[in-house]
């Protein structure tokens, strides 16, 4: 095949795929070890516009822990982590809130404005999106402001996509059981949202290819999977570690009636327009 050919096949191999997704929901979670370097976020922001002007409504849910252990440490605070979760007393909690809907929130939104796309900027305390209660696993372990989320009121979210805005959500819940922020998952505060949206799909951006079949081998990359087979990956111990909660907000996603999930690798230039627009995709795909 000529390069025109090529370039051609590529370009309406999306052409289904825009059809079947535009006017349709998709919360994409951004955050976190995925908001590496400056031209990957930038090819982030350029996928969401383009999704945005074929009609496919963008919902961008984001975390930051690197910022906000990058201001910790600035400021001096010392946070530790029990079991993976940060334990957040009240001035990490203040910092928590003012780097995830303060300034990340805030430079997610002007980017995507500079790039020519629409853009509003929420957290959970706005019209109670996220509404949670201290965090328990049953554990015995005081998490401090580590909430979990027990009610999502999209309302804002809707109003935002049908006034033709891409609502980027920080993750600080509201609390339901008293008068305080939370500190709240992103995945799983995409997953919900996602969930109580009726999304089409829900994209987790990591810094990994995907499920691997075998640890550290990309070539194992699992590109496909029904959530029923999630157990069985589980059990084998080939989804575990930090895969697992992530996995774990797909299923619960699906079981909401999200159609399909994808874990995708945020270190791929354009990940998200190379899944949603292609046969192959570049990630795993969870239906
Ligand atoms: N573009 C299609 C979709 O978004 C298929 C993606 C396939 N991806 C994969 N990892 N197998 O639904």
């Amino acid at each position: 095949m000529n390069n025109n050919a090529m370039r051609a096949q590529i370009l309406i191999e999306a052409l289904p795929y825009i059809q079947k997704f535009t006017g349709k929901v998709i919360v994409i979670k951004y955050g976190g070890n995925a908001m590496i370097g400056d031209n990957l976020f930038e090819a982030v922001i350029e996928d969401i516009i383009m999704l945005q002007l074929v009609g496919i409504h963008a919902v961008l849910v984001h975390g930051g822990g690197p910022e906000i252990n990058e201001m910790l440490g600035k400021i001096g605070l010392k946070s530790k982590f029990i079991n993976g979760l940060r334990y957040t007393d009240e001035a990490v909690m203040e910092v928590v809130q003012g780097i995830l809907c303060g300034k990340i929130n805030k430079d997610l939104v002007s980017k995507i404005t500079r790039k020519g796309g629409s853009a509003v900027g929420l957290c959970g305390l706005d019209n109670k999106l996220f509404e949670a209660k201290k965090m328990d696993r049953g554990d015995g372990e005081d998490y401090g402001l580590v909430g979990e989320i027990i009610k999502t009121n999209p309302k804002i979210v809707k109003a935002a996509i049908d006034d033709g805005h891409i609502p980027v959500i920080a993750s600080v819940a509201y609390g339901a059981d008293a008068d305080t922020s939370y500190n709240v998952n992103a995945d799983t505060a995409a997953a919900k949202l996602a969930i109580a949206l009726g999304a089409e799909k829900l994209i987790l951006l990591t810094n990994t290819r995907g499920i691997l079949r075998e640890k550290d081998n990309e070539a194992t990359l699992i590109k496909q999977i029904k959530s029923d087979e999630i157990e069985i990956l589980i059990k084998e111990g080939v989804v575990a570690g930090g895969m697992l909660p992530k996995v774990e907000c797909c299923a619960e996603a699906i079981g909401g009636g999200v159609k399909r999930t994808h874990i995708l690798d945020g270190r791929i230039p354009h990940s998200i327009l190379i899944e949603l627009f292609t046969n192959e995709g570049a990630g795993t795909m969870i239906l």
